[in-house]
């Protein structure tokens, strides 16, 4: 028996099965955007931890910050000892955020506390209960963020009741709800939100709104500028505050430091986590700081919130982000990617659809091309013939029939061609049947 096969029943044995595992891969090493397997095989990163190595796999730059701070201390808890690296990390932020205001940051761990806590900060702020938020989002596995999310199954089911005055109108997605014609989703989406204030929830009990600027696990669904200007008008005028959730799309993975900037985003608060801190649990709320400054002293924070090992990794992080051409290198990939999908589309009907912002590409799988019904057992093929091959890829959308690309922003072109061969075989093979 491979070591691999024997971790895996190992893992069958000690570990719930829900907490599950999108490919086969059981790792030893990793470097870049190539995985090492506890039984010695290569593996290439499309996935990169779903969207947390954006710098690559051990980047020295990131190993040497871990290791000096390994030299001074682990862990004082912020709320006892503050230091320098959390206060740094916090100024830089404010500074790198795109919004030219005064703004604060608090940092947390994972993705779904920076969420909860933004709500937190909303309701404190705002005085009111309810949280407005779209159809295909994904906000997180704790109660807010599981409620906040749209994908019943596998998040949901038998975890209810929810958090209370959540409302959920849809995205503009315009493959899905017109013939690709974003402006008529955006219109689709602005009157459901009117009707929602008059048939759901009364505006003025609206606490905030909040979106993911391009959809992550909801499958790289993407909404244009003007939607999001006309968004944060509409809201606007009933004091609804914006959270623009940049937990997935932050830190390069569209091209930009942030999807926001691109898309010429107005917020409030902005959560940022996965590629922060460059493989290190840490999460961050950024914001307007007279929002951010209003909780009371004590209502937020952590035991752990902004460890100081995850906060000099993510100086370390930004350092490359603002020194080198890592975001120049995403942005070429993420053409190439575009490209070799556009071929692939020609060629196989089952594409539908190729969308997302730089390097954030995802296809859409479809089982014909007229009726855009979900090609979800081809998708779930594809996705099995290339981790079978050794390419490390996961699945997204709420029928999940989205092949999702994360790779490492500075993935060599050769393997990135790699890869792309193997996902040719693979639609070819399925194309055969
Ligand atoms: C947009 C978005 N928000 C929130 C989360 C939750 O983050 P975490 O898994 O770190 O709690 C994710 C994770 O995939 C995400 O993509």
């Amino acid at each position: 028996m491979s070591r691999s096969s024997e971790l895996r029943e190992r893992r069958e044995k000690a570990i719930p099965r829900a907490v599950a595992q999108t490919t086969p891969c059981v790792i030893q090493s990793a470097k870049g955007a190539t995985i090492i397997d506890v039984d010695g095989n290569e593996w290439i990163d499309f996935t990169g931890g779903i969207g947390v190595m954006n710098v690559g796999h051990r980047h020295e730059a990131i190993m040497s910050a871990i290791q000096e701070q390994m030299g001074q201390f682990l862990h004082s808890c912020f709320h006892v000892s503050i230091y320098e690296s959390y206060i740094q990390l916090a100024e830089k932020l404010n500074q790198i955020t795109p919004g030219d205001f005064e703004k604060k940051t608090m940092l947390v761990t994972t993705g779904a506390e920076a969420v909860e806590n933004a709500i937190k900060i909303a309701r404190s702020y705002t005085k009111r209960p309810a949280v407005l938020c779209f159809e295909n989002a994904f906000h997180g596995r704790t109660l807010m963020g599981m409620s906040l999310t749209s994908k019943v199954t596998p998040y949901k089911t038998g975890f209810g009741p929810y958090a209370p005055e959540i409302y959920r109108v849809p995205f503009p997605y315009a493959y899905q709800m017109t013939d690709g014609d974003q402006k008529e989703a955006n219109q689709i989406t602005l009157k459901a939100i009117r009707k929602a204030f008059v048939n759901q929830v009364n505006p003025e009990d609206i606490a905030a709104i909040i979106f993911e600027p391009v959809q992550g696990e909801g499958g790289f669904v993407q909404a244009d500028a003007e939607f999001f200007q006309e968004l944060r008008e509409l809201t606007q005028q009933y004091g609804i505050l914006t959270i623009c959730d940049e937990i997935q799309t932050g830190f390069g993975r569209t091209g930009s430091l942030f999807a926001s900037g691109l898309l010429d985003i107005d917020y409030d608060m902005l959560v940022s986590a996965k590629s922060l801190a460059a493989g290190l649990p840490l999460s961050a709320v950024t914001g307007r700081t007279e929002i951010m400054d209003h909780p009371q002293v004590g209502g937020l924070g952590g035991t752990y919130a902004g460890s100081p090992i995850a906060c000099v990794a993510a100086l370390a992080s930004i350092d490359l982000f603002e020194n080198t051409d890592l975001l120049e290198q995403g942005r070429k990939g993420g053409e190439f990617l575009r490209q070799e999908f556009a071929r692939l589309a020609e060629k196989y009907p089952l594409i539908g659809d190729i969308r997302g912002l730089g390097p954030m590409v995802a296809v859409e799988l479809v089982e014909d091309l007229d009726s855009k019904a979900p090609a979800v057992e081809k998708t779930k093929a594809l996705q099995a013939y290339c981790t079978d091959k050794r390419l490390s890829i996961i699945t997204a959308g709420t029928s999940g029939n989205v092949l999702r690309i994360l790779a490492p922003l500075n993935t060599e072109l050769e393997l990135l061609k790699k890869g792309i061969a193997i996902i040719e075989e693979g639609l070819e093979a399925i194309h055969a049947l």
